[in-house]
Protein backbone atom coordinates (compact mmCIF):
# COMPACT_ATOMS: atom_id res chain seq x y z
CA UNK A 1 0.00 0.00 0.00
CA UNK A 2 3.21 2.44 0.85
CA UNK A 3 4.58 1.82 -2.52
CA UNK A 4 0.93 2.34 -4.32
CA UNK A 5 1.14 5.75 -2.98
CA UNK A 6 4.71 6.45 -3.24
CA UNK A 7 4.30 5.91 -7.03
CA UNK A 8 0.93 8.03 -7.09
CA UNK A 9 2.74 10.82 -5.12
CA UNK A 10 5.42 10.94 -7.61
CA UNK A 11 2.99 10.34 -10.86
CA UNK A 12 1.05 13.86 -9.21
CA UNK A 13 4.22 15.76 -8.90
CA UNK A 14 5.30 14.71 -12.46
CA UNK A 15 1.80 15.50 -13.91
CA UNK A 16 1.73 18.81 -11.88
CA UNK A 17 4.73 20.00 -13.69
CA UNK A 18 4.37 20.97 -17.04
CA UNK A 19 8.05 20.74 -17.62
CA UNK A 20 7.53 16.88 -17.56
CA UNK A 21 4.01 16.81 -19.23
CA UNK A 22 6.05 15.51 -22.51
CA UNK A 23 3.94 12.74 -22.72
CA UNK A 24 0.27 13.23 -22.02
CA UNK A 25 -1.95 10.96 -20.43
CA UNK A 26 -5.81 10.54 -19.65
CA UNK A 27 -7.89 9.24 -16.97
CA UNK A 28 -6.87 8.25 -13.62
CA UNK A 29 -6.21 5.65 -11.91
CA UNK A 30 -6.45 1.92 -12.74
CA UNK A 31 -7.99 3.72 -15.90
CA UNK A 32 -5.31 6.21 -16.25
CA UNK A 33 -3.70 5.66 -20.10
CA UNK A 34 -1.83 7.58 -22.41
CA UNK A 35 -3.46 9.83 -23.81
CA UNK A 36 -4.00 8.55 -27.64
CA UNK A 37 -3.49 12.07 -28.95
CA UNK A 38 0.11 11.69 -28.02
CA UNK A 39 0.67 8.40 -29.48
CA UNK A 40 2.23 8.54 -33.67
CA UNK A 41 -0.58 7.49 -35.46
CA UNK A 42 1.90 5.06 -37.43
CA UNK A 43 2.04 3.23 -33.78
CA UNK A 44 -1.26 3.55 -32.79
CA UNK A 45 -2.87 -0.12 -34.06
CA UNK A 46 -0.10 -1.31 -31.39
CA UNK A 47 -1.60 1.29 -29.05
CA UNK A 48 -4.07 -0.95 -29.26
CA UNK A 49 -2.64 -3.84 -28.98
CA UNK A 50 -1.04 -2.96 -25.67
CA UNK A 51 -4.10 -1.66 -24.21
CA UNK A 52 -5.65 -5.42 -24.79
CA UNK A 53 -2.23 -7.34 -23.78
CA UNK A 54 -1.12 -5.41 -21.13
CA UNK A 55 -3.72 -4.94 -18.87
CA UNK A 56 -4.22 -8.52 -18.76
CA UNK A 57 -2.97 -8.47 -15.77
CA UNK A 58 -2.46 -4.97 -14.15
CA UNK A 59 -3.74 -1.89 -15.18
CA UNK A 60 -2.27 0.67 -18.20
CA UNK A 61 -1.22 2.89 -15.00
CA UNK A 62 1.70 0.58 -14.57
CA UNK A 63 3.27 1.09 -17.68
CA UNK A 64 2.09 5.04 -17.54
CA UNK A 65 4.06 5.39 -14.10
CA UNK A 66 6.79 3.55 -15.37
CA UNK A 67 7.51 5.58 -18.69
CA UNK A 68 6.58 9.14 -16.84
CA UNK A 69 9.05 8.60 -13.70
CA UNK A 70 11.47 6.52 -15.44
CA UNK A 71 11.16 4.29 -12.50
CA UNK A 72 9.61 0.93 -12.22
CA UNK A 73 6.49 0.80 -9.63
CA UNK A 74 6.97 -2.35 -8.14
CA UNK A 75 10.62 -2.87 -8.02
CA UNK A 76 11.86 0.71 -8.27
CA UNK A 77 14.08 -0.56 -10.97
CA UNK A 78 15.22 1.80 -13.62
CA UNK A 79 12.82 2.02 -16.61
CA UNK A 80 14.75 3.34 -19.82
CA UNK A 81 15.96 2.42 -22.71
CA UNK A 82 18.39 -0.32 -21.62
CA UNK A 83 15.91 -1.91 -19.35
CA UNK A 84 12.22 -1.65 -21.72
CA UNK A 85 12.93 -4.95 -23.70
CA UNK A 86 14.02 -6.96 -20.39
CA UNK A 87 10.79 -6.28 -18.89
CA UNK A 88 8.97 -6.67 -22.64
CA UNK A 89 10.55 -10.40 -22.26
CA UNK A 90 9.61 -10.63 -18.32
CA UNK A 91 6.24 -9.39 -19.15
CA UNK A 92 5.81 -12.33 -22.20
CA UNK A 93 7.16 -14.93 -19.72
CA UNK A 94 4.36 -14.33 -16.98
CA UNK A 95 2.20 -17.71 -16.54
CA UNK A 96 -1.06 -17.19 -18.87
CA UNK A 97 0.37 -14.09 -20.55
CA UNK A 98 -1.40 -14.14 -23.82
CA UNK A 99 1.70 -11.98 -25.92
CA UNK A 100 3.38 -12.83 -28.76
CA UNK A 101 6.96 -12.02 -29.22
CA UNK A 102 5.89 -9.89 -32.68
CA UNK A 103 3.46 -8.19 -30.32
CA UNK A 104 5.66 -7.81 -27.43
CA UNK A 105 8.39 -6.03 -30.02
CA UNK A 106 5.97 -4.09 -31.65
CA UNK A 107 5.18 -2.84 -27.91
CA UNK A 108 9.22 -2.22 -26.71
CA UNK A 109 8.87 -0.25 -30.06
CA UNK A 110 6.02 2.02 -28.44
CA UNK A 111 7.36 2.32 -25.21
CA UNK A 112 10.76 3.26 -27.06
CA UNK A 113 9.03 6.22 -28.77
CA UNK A 114 7.30 7.40 -25.65
CA UNK A 115 10.55 7.17 -23.32
CA UNK A 116 12.55 9.56 -26.29
CA UNK A 117 9.04 11.76 -26.24
CA UNK A 118 9.08 12.00 -22.39
CA UNK A 119 12.85 12.95 -22.23
CA UNK A 120 12.39 15.57 -24.40
CA UNK A 121 12.69 18.79 -22.86
C1 LIG B 1 0.52 -12.44 -17.33
C2 LIG B 1 0.41 -11.23 -16.53
C3 LIG B 1 1.04 -9.94 -17.05
C4 LIG B 1 0.95 -9.40 -18.30
C5 LIG B 1 0.21 -9.95 -19.52
C6 LIG B 1 1.71 -8.17 -18.26
N1 LIG B 1 2.22 -7.97 -17.02
FE1 LIG B 1 3.32 -6.37 -16.41
N2 LIG B 1 3.40 -7.14 -14.55
C7 LIG B 1 2.84 -8.32 -14.11
C8 LIG B 1 3.12 -8.52 -12.71
C9 LIG B 1 2.67 -9.72 -11.86
C10 LIG B 1 3.88 -7.41 -12.27
C11 LIG B 1 4.42 -7.12 -10.85
C12 LIG B 1 5.91 -6.99 -10.78
C13 LIG B 1 6.65 -8.09 -11.46
O1 LIG B 1 6.42 -9.27 -11.15
O2 LIG B 1 7.47 -7.78 -12.33
C14 LIG B 1 4.04 -6.57 -13.46
C15 LIG B 1 4.74 -5.37 -13.48
C16 LIG B 1 4.94 -4.57 -14.57
C17 LIG B 1 5.73 -3.36 -14.58
C18 LIG B 1 6.49 -2.80 -13.38
C19 LIG B 1 7.71 -3.66 -13.18
C20 LIG B 1 8.49 -3.31 -11.95
O3 LIG B 1 9.59 -3.85 -11.84
O4 LIG B 1 8.05 -2.49 -11.14
C21 LIG B 1 5.72 -2.87 -15.84
C22 LIG B 1 6.42 -1.63 -16.37
C23 LIG B 1 4.90 -3.78 -16.63
N3 LIG B 1 4.43 -4.79 -15.83
C24 LIG B 1 4.64 -3.61 -17.97
C25 LIG B 1 3.91 -4.50 -18.74
C26 LIG B 1 3.73 -4.36 -20.17
C27 LIG B 1 4.31 -3.24 -21.02
C28 LIG B 1 2.96 -5.42 -20.56
C29 LIG B 1 2.55 -5.75 -21.98
C30 LIG B 1 3.63 -6.04 -22.91
C31 LIG B 1 2.66 -6.22 -19.37
N4 LIG B 1 3.26 -5.63 -18.31
C32 LIG B 1 1.89 -7.36 -19.38
C33 LIG B 1 2.11 -9.18 -14.90
C34 LIG B 1 1.82 -9.03 -16.23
Amino acid sequence: MKTVFMALCILALFLSNPAYARVKTAGNGDSLNFDVETIPPDLRQTFNTMNKKCTQCHSMEMVVTAVLTGVCPETKQPFDRQTVKAYGIRMIHKKNADISKKEMRDIVVLLNRLLDEQAKK
